[in-house]
C-alpha cells in the first residue's frame, strides 16, 4: 500500500496545498471528502479565526484533514498552540525550518510533514523527525526555491528514507503518473485547486488562471530571499520597483500578503497578488473537485499500467 496513504489514513495521496486566504473550509473539506488531503491555510489567520476554521471544516466532513503552518507567521506560537489543543491530525509547514515545534507534534502523535525547496533541508527535516517530505519545485505558486520539481524530487527520494510528496507544475493525472515515477508516493497540488469550482476565490482571480499561459507568471522578491511567482500584473511591476528602491523585507512581504487578500476576495486582478504556478497554462476550466481527483486517478493509474516502453 502508498506509505502516504496508510501514514494517514487518506484514499488518495493527492494534497490540497495549504495556501493562505485561499485553503479554506469548503476547500479542504471537499478535497478530503473526494479521498485526498485537504490542508487549512493558516497564514495570517489569528489563532481564534484558525480554530474556528478548523470546526467549519469538522461541520463539513468527519475525514482527516491538516493545517498548514507558515513558520514566518507573527501569530506561530499561538497556531501551533491551536493545532495541539485540536488535535489536527496532519501539520505542513512553509517559508521556514519548523525543527523546534517537531518534538511536540510528535509526542501529540501529529503527522508533520514540511514543504521544502532543497535536498540539504530534506535532510534536515528527516533527520529533526519529519513523517514526509513535501518536495516543491520553483514552478510552484506562491513562494518558491529555484530548482525544478524534475529536478528536485528524485533527488529528496534519494536522500532521504520517509514518503517524498511532489509540489509544484502538477494538475492533473499525467502529472500525477510523472510524480510517482520520479519516486514520489503522492502530490501536492496549489494551482488547480485555486481553480476549482469549491475555491472561496473571487471569479476574476479563478479567470486569470484560465486565461494564463505556461509564460504569464513571474518570480520576484528574490533580491529579498524571498521568491513568490504570481501572475505578471501592475502587482509585479511594484514588486520590482520595490527591489530597485531596497526596501525592506518586511515592507515586501506585506505587499505580498495584502496583495493576495485583494485578489482572492476582491478579485483585484490589476494590483492583486495572483500567487499562481507555471501549471496555470494547462488550466482552461474551473471544475469540481471531486472530479479533478477522479481524473487523476484514473489517468494516472492507466498511464502507471500501460508506461512500459
Ligand atoms: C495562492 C497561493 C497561496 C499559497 N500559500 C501558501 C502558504 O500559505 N503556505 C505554503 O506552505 N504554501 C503555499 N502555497 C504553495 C501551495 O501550497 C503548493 O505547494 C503549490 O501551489 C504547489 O504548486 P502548484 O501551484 O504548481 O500546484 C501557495 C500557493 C498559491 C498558489
Amino acid at each position: 500500500m502508498n506509505r502516504i496513504c496508510e501514514m494517514l489514513g487518506i484514499r488518495y495521496p493527492i494534497f490540497l496545498g495549504g495556501m493562505a486566504h485561499v485553503s479554506r473550509a469548503p476547500l479542504v473539506a471537499a478535497v478530503s471528502a473526494a479521498g485526498g488531503l485537504g490542508i487549512i491555510g493558516s497564514g495570517g489567520m489569528s489563532p481564534e479565526d484558525l480554530r474556528e476554521e478548523i470546526s467549519a471544516v469538522r461541520r463539513k466532513t468527519d475525514t482527516v484533514f491538516g493545517v498548514n503552518l507558515l513558520l514566518l507567521d507573527p501569530y506561530i506560537d499561538e497556531q501551533v498552540n491551536v493545532v495541539l489543543s485540536e488535535h489536527v491530525p496532519v501539520v505542513t509547514t512553509g517559508a521556514g525550518n519548523p525543527a523546534k515545534y517537531m518534538e511536540c507534534f510528535a509526542k501529540a502523535g501529529i503527522k508533520i510533514l514540511p514543504v521544502v525547496p532543497a535536498v540539504a533541508l530534506a535532510r534536515r527535516m528527516e533527520r529533526a523527525g519529519a513523517d514526509g517530505i513535501i518536495a516543491e519545485g520553483t514552478e510552484a505558486g506562491g513562494h518558491v526555491g529555484e530548482v525544478t520539481t524534475i529536478v528536485l524530487v528524485p533527488q529528496i527520494v534519494d536522500a532521504v528514507s520517509v514518503p517524498v510528496v511532489a509540489a509544484g507544475g502538477i494538475a492533473d493525472g499525467r502529472g500525477f503518473a510523472a510524480a510517482i515515477m520520479l519516486g514520489a508516493e503522492g502530490v501536492q497540488m496549489g494551482t488547480r485547486f485555486l481553480a476549482s469550482v469549491e475555491a472561496p476565490v473571487h471569479d476574476n482571480f479563478k479567470n486569470a488562471i484560465l486565461a494564463a499561459n505556461e509564460r504569464s507568471t513571474r518570480v520576484t522578491g528574490r533580491s529579498f530571499g524571498a521568491p513568490v511567482r504570481t501572475i505578471a500584473n501592475q502587482m509585479t511591476k511594484r514588486f520590482v520597483n520595490y527591489e530597485k528602491e531596497g526596501r525592506s523585507f518586511e515592507e515586501f512581504e506585506d505587499l505580498a500578503v495584502g496583495g493576495l487578500q485583494r485578489a482572492v476576495y476582491e478579485g483585484d486582478v490589476t494590483s492583486g497578488s495572483l500567487m499562481a504556478g507555471q501549471i496555470a497554462g494547462l488550466i482552461a476550466e474551473t471544475r469540481p473537485v471531486e472530479a479533478i481527483i477522479k481524473e487523476m486517478i484514473t489517468t494516472a493509474n492507466k498511464l502507471l499500467r500501460e508506461g512500459a516502453l
